[in-house]
C-alpha cells in the first residue's frame, strides 16, 4: 500500500487529484484538510467514485506551524512513511488576509511555510522513491514581474494583494530547487518538483469571482495562463503516481506532464539560500 498525502484535498484541484490517484486501490489517500465536515464530505465522495475504501482523512492546517506538527507526529505514529506528498493547500489574498496567531502574513503561512515545515518533519519518512509535488502558479511570475525584498519582508510585512500570492508561489518553486539541490547531494532516491495547474475557474480559489466571463478573457488573452481542471489534475495524479515520472526531480510542469522553464528570478541561488536558512529559522528547525 502507498500512501499519498494531499494538502486541502477537500476541493478543487486537490480533490480531483485525491479521486484519480484513488482509482488504484494500492495508493492510500491521507486527505490533510482544516475542515473536518468538507474532508469527511470528500472522502465519502472518493470512496464512491472509485470504490478504493483506503481513503483517510487527517486534521491540517497549513497556516499554523503548531497544527503541521501535530499533523506530521500523528501521521508518523499511525502510518510511519510517506510515498507521494502533493503541497497543494492554498488561498488567495482575495479570499484571507492579515497575521496568523503565530506572526505570519497568512498567505505566506498558507501556501508556503506550512508546506515548507510539513516536507522537513516528513523528510526522513519517505520510501525509496518517494515524491514531493509543491501546487505552485505561473503567478510566480506576475505581469509586470516582481522582485526579491528578502523572506523577513515576505513572513512579516504587508505587500499588495497579488504580491503576497505570486511571493508564496516562486517561494515555493525557491524550495523545489534548493531542496532537488540538497537531496541529490545527498543522494537520497525522493524527487521534488513544482506543478502549475493554470487559471482554473472551476474551483473555489477565486470564491466565485472567476465566473465563465472572466476564464473567457483569460482564455483569449492569456492563453499560456489558462488551466483546465480536469487536465491539470490528472497531470498531477500522473506526475504523482505514474512510473515514467519516478527519476524527474527539480523540474516545472505546466499544466500538463510537459516541463518549461519557470521565471528566471526562479533560479536565483541567492534568494534560495536565503529563504531557505530564514525558513529553518521561523520554523525553529537548526539547520545540520
Ligand atoms: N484555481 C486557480 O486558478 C489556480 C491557479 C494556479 C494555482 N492554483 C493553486 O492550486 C492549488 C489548489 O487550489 P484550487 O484552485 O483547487 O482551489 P480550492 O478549490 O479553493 O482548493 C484549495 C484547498 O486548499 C485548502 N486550504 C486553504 N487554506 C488551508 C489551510 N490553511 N490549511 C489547510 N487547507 C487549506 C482549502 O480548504 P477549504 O475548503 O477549507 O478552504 C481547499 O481544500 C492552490 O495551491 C492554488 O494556489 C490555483
Amino acid at each position: 500500500m502507498k500512501n499519498v498525502i494531499i494538502t486541502g484535498a477537500n476541493s478543487g484541484l486537490g480533490f480531483e487529484t485525491a479521486k484519480k490517484i484513488a482509482k488504484n486501490k494500492d495508493y492510500r489517500l491521507i486527505l490533510a484538510c482544516r475542515n473536518d465536515v468538507k474532508a469527511a464530505q470528500a472522502k465519502a465522495n472518493i470512496i464512491d467514485a472509485t470504490g478504493n475504501d483506503n481513503i483517510v482523512t487527517m486534521k491540517l492546517d497549513t497556516s499554523l506551524l503548531s497544527s503541521v506538527r501535530a499533523f506530521a507526529d500523528n501521521y508518523i505514529k499511525e502510518y510511519g512513511t510517506v510515498d507521494v506528498l502533493i503541497n497543494n493547500a492554498g488561498i488567495s489574498p482575495m479570499r484571507e488576509s492579515g497575521t496568523t496567531a503565530e506572526g505570519f502574513e497568512v498567505v505566506f503561512a498558507t501556501n508556503y511555510l506550512g508546506h515548507f515545515l510539513l516536507t522537513q518533519l516528513l523528510l526522513s519518512r519517505f520510501s525509496h522513491g518517494g515524491r514531493i509535488i509543491n501546487v505552485t502558479s505561473d503567478m510566480h511570475n506576475p505581469p509586470g514581474g516582481i522582485k526579491w525584498n528578502g523572506a523577513e519582508y515576505l513572513a512579516h510585512e504587508a505587500l499588495n494583494d497579488r504580491q503576497r500570492y505570486a511571493y508564496s508561489k516562486l517561494c515555493l518553486i525557491y524550495f523545489t530547487h534548493k531542496l532537488d539541490e540538497i537531496l541529490k547531494s545527498q543522494e537520497m532516491a525522493v524527487t521534488v518538483n513544482s506543478f502549475n495547474p493554470g487559471f482554473m475557474a472551476a474551483t473555489n480559489f477565486s470564491g466565485g469571482h472567476a465566473d465563465k466571463a472572466r476564464s473567457l478573457v483569460v482564455k483569449t488573452t492569456m492563453p499560456d495562463r489558462y488551466g483546465e481542471l480536469e487536465s491539470s489534475s490528472d497531470a498531477l495524479a500522473q506526475i504523482a503516481a505514474d512510473d515514467r515520472f519516478a527519476e524527474v526531480s527539480g523540474a516545472y510542469f505546466d499544466r500538463s506532464i510537459n516541463t518549461k522553464r519557470s521565471s528566471e528570478l526562479s533560479y536565483n541561488k541567492e534568494n534560495q539560500e536565503e529563504l531557505w536558512a530564514k525558513s529553518l529559522e521561523f520554523c525553529g528547525i537548526e539547520e545540520n
